[in-house]
């Protein structure tokens, strides 16, 4: 008996110190068993300071969704330690709110077995069932590369913070194409960008369809299927809800920094990012600051002749999102015609099966205000006149962590929506 307890004792203790041990750095993946995140309601300012402030002071706290004005929503992941102070804070101020997942590491645990069910990677070609990590992207990318050769040529944007290059392909018919890029993964944690980035790569390279060999043959593609590639192989191999750069702060134990609020262009006003390195919108100490963004504007801006349509891939939402991202109280010169090509793009996926609706307008005026994203800065620094973000699947049901099967009917809506933008595009004399 007393050997027993004494057993146990010690595997008590070996629990804590095992526990302690993850406060650092873990060298085990972070669990989210039994968080829960919820679709909250927030009617006033009081309100949403109470909610902004909580996910400002502690990291335990995590937001899914930043609140917009026209739904009234804000989604946020709440630890089950925190769960009891967080519906008491909720009722104390009134807030409406309503549970979205209950346990936020039963959708992980699920998204890793449809991956274990599937085989395709190991022969080096994809299935698009499942998410890939970075290692087989890269090996996905060098295959293509290879098999293409007269079509496709690697880029290379530049170097992430842990010393990865950060690779781009193009893929090109003809001298003289009007050029699309489309920047992708820039948030971690939106693992669906880079499985639709990768999937419409092989779609440009292998599909018979008309519409789509005109798409891939008329225009000049470049295209980074990964772009914040520290933080995504962190969001595979350490903590799944990550989303910023893996860059460490000189005054903070909190690591990177927003990549996409990271942008010299009205950086930080009007709210659009936070100066706190601790949040996950945190804007970096200058603009520039993560070498990510700054190795992706040098490229932009050596290539800017090349390209004149800008797309940034994100997730969650079904969102086509336009500049201007600062403000919602001014509207870009040709804002009637980005209005035009979100409607084509809208109208073609909801005409799918899927009925899927996109909602698009600008980024501070159907959304909310964010400052110093890629989009912004390429409107409004190197005067492309079309510029988009696309916010994928879904509304909150699954978040983040979108279901392996849902990745290519997620696929066929952007190739609807992506034929239609450019179809429009091209009909108002932009291409
Ligand atoms: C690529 O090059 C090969 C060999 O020269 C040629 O047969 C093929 O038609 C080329 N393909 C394209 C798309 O230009
Ligand atoms: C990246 O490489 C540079 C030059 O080799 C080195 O000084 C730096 O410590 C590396 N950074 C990381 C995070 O490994
Ligand atoms: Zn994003």
């Amino acid at each position: 008996m007393r050997l027993l307890w004494l057993c146990a004792a010690a595997a008590a203790l070996l629990l804590v110190l095992a526990s302690a041990g993850t406060l650092k750095d873990s060298p085990t993946k972070e669990r989210y068993d039994h968080y829960e995140v919820y679709r909250l309601t927030l009617r006033n300012r009081l309100q949403l300071d109470v909610i902004e402030r909580l996910a400002e002071l502690s990291n335990k706290y995590n937001i899914w969704k930043d609140y917009d004005a026209h739904s009234q929503e804000l989604h946020i992941m709440v630890s089950p330690e925190d769960l009891q102070h967080f519906q008491q804070l909720l009722r104390v101020h009134g807030i409406g709110s309503e549970q979205m997942v209950a346990n936020v590491q039963a959708l992980i645990d699920e998204e890793q077995v449809t991956a274990a069910a599937d085989t395709a990677a190991s022969d080096g070609t994809f299935g698009w069932t499942k998410y890939y990590e970075l290692a087989e992207i890269e090996a996905w990318l060098d295959s293509v590369l290879a098999a293409y050769p007269n079509v496709t040529e690697q880029f290379i944007v530049g170097q992430s913070y842990e010393n990865r290059t950060i690779r781009g392909i193009k893929i090109s018919h003809q001298a003289g194409n009007p050029g699309i890029f489309i920047e992708s993964n820039i948030h971690a944690r939106e693992w669906i960008t880079s499985a639709s980035a990768t999937w419409f790569i092989n779609q440009l390279l292998t599909s018979e369809e008309p519409a789509v060999r005109n798409l891939a043959e008329s225009y000049d593609w470049h295209i980074v299927p990964v772009f914040n590639v520290d933080g995504f192989e962190y969001s595979h191999t350490k903590n799944r809800m990550w989303r910023k750069t893996r860059q460490p702060h000189a005054t903070s134990e909190c690591i990177g920094a927003d990549a996409n609020r990271n942008f010299d262009s009205h950086w930080m006003v009007n709210n659009g990012a936070s100066a706190n390195p601790c949040s996950e919108t945190f804007a970096g100490d200058v603009p520039g600051s993560e070498p990510e963004a700054r190795a992706l504007a040098e490229y932009l801006s050596s290539i800017q002749d090349q390209f004149s349509v800008y797309i940034s891939f994100h997730s969650y939402g079904q969102y086509l999102l336009s500049p201007f991202g600062h403000t919602a109280a001014e509207f870009p010169d040709n804002y009637d015609d980005l209005l035009q090509i979100g409607a084509a793009f809208a109208t073609a996926i909801e005409e799918l099966p899927y009925g899927t609706v996109y909602t698009y307008g600008s980024t501070a005026d159907v959304l909310y205000v964010a400052t110093g994203t890629s989009v912004d800065w390429v409107f409004n620094e190197l005067q492309k006149k079309i510029g988009y973000t696309i916010e994928y699947r879904d509304k909150g049901r699954y978040g983040f962590i979108l279901p392996p099967v849902q990745i290519l009917p997620n696929c066929q809506e952007l190739m609807a929506g992506m034929l239609a933008l450019i179809d429009k595009t091209k009909q108002l004399g932009y291409i």
